[in-house]
């Protein structure tokens, strides 16, 4: 059986929704003396493994991290790699991604895409949004400062034309105003690639997200991986600020 994740995670220990920082693709492709854009199309195969895996779990919400508003200033040949890439695989995965019952959205500043990519991205979109099951997000040319200021610039525009007054921003209208709009938290960030670092991913969303750094490069990432980080994650007692009493006392252990 190759669901190694399943055999550890049970619901009351499954995170409801799952960020990955993508990392290590190019890397992964200098050690076989590969071009980058290599690296990346390698990366594809642990993406479809993980919307596998997720879907079969029941988790609630994943986001990969694909493209940040700071991966513009690449090399342009890099930078139309990967919008080739983009554009190729969400045309190729989107009938597998309908028949797993996987929503698909993709987060971040879509109006710096060509327009050929924004049609095909609106045409996946719509072709999933009836689904039912894993709720998938792809950032791409996205960035949690980037997305902060475009919430503010929102809720600025609804208070200036009289729809919103200023009093009535709270955090729940914020979030919403987000491009993860009404989804939970993010309960577990997982970085591969070995940095232990944000890199600008969702500043606003991981608040209280539990850390998993994983050494692997992102195209050695499989399975096993994948188990390790959400054991870890059933490991942890999250306290939302609380001390470590009163959580117990609120989820006393149950007795075996
Ligand atoms: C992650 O891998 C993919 C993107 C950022 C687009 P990298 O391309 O950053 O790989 P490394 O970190 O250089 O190995
Ligand atoms: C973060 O990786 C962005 C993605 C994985 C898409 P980077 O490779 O861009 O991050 P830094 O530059 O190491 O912080
Ligand atoms: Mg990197």
């Amino acid at each position: 059986m190759t669901r190694a994740a399943s055999s550890i995670a049970s619901p009351e220990t499954l995170p409801r929704h799952i960020a990955i920082t993508m990392d290590g693709n190019g890397r992964w492709a200098a050690a076989q003396g590969l071009a980058r854009s290599s690296g990346h199309e390698a990366g594809l195969a642990p993406v479809r493994l993980c919307v596998e895996e997720c879907s079969q779990l029941g988790v609630e919400a994943l986001t990969l991290f694909a493209f940040s508003s700071e991966n513009w200033s690449r090399p342009a040949e890099e930078v139309a790699s990967l919008m080739g890439l983009f554009f190729s695989a969400i045309d190729r995965e989107v009938g597998e991604l309908g028949r797993k019952g996987v929503r698909l959205r993709i987060i971040g500043d879509r109006k710096a895409l060509s327009i050929r990519l924004q049609a095909r991205i609106a045409s996946a979109e719509q072709r999933t949004a009836g689904n039912a099951g894993l709720r998938l997000q792809l950032a791409v040319s996205y960035g949690g400062r980037w997305d902060i200021v475009q919430a503010a610039r929102k809720l600025a525009g609804q208070c200036a034309s009289g729809a919103l007054r200023p009093d009535q921003i709270d955090e729940a209208r914020f979030a919403g105003a987000l491009e993860l709009g009404a989804l939970p938290d993010v309960d577990l960030l997982i970085r591969t690639g070995g940095e232990r670092r944000i890199s600008n991913f969702l500043l606003w969303n991981l608040a209280y997200a539990e850390l998993y750094f994983s050494d692997r490069l992102w195209p050695d990432f499989d399975l096993a991986e994948l188990a390790r980080a959400l054991e870890f994650f059933a490991g942890r007692e999250r306290r939302f600020g609380l001390t470590g009493g009163q959580v117990q006392a609120e989820h006393p252990p149950v007795a075996q």
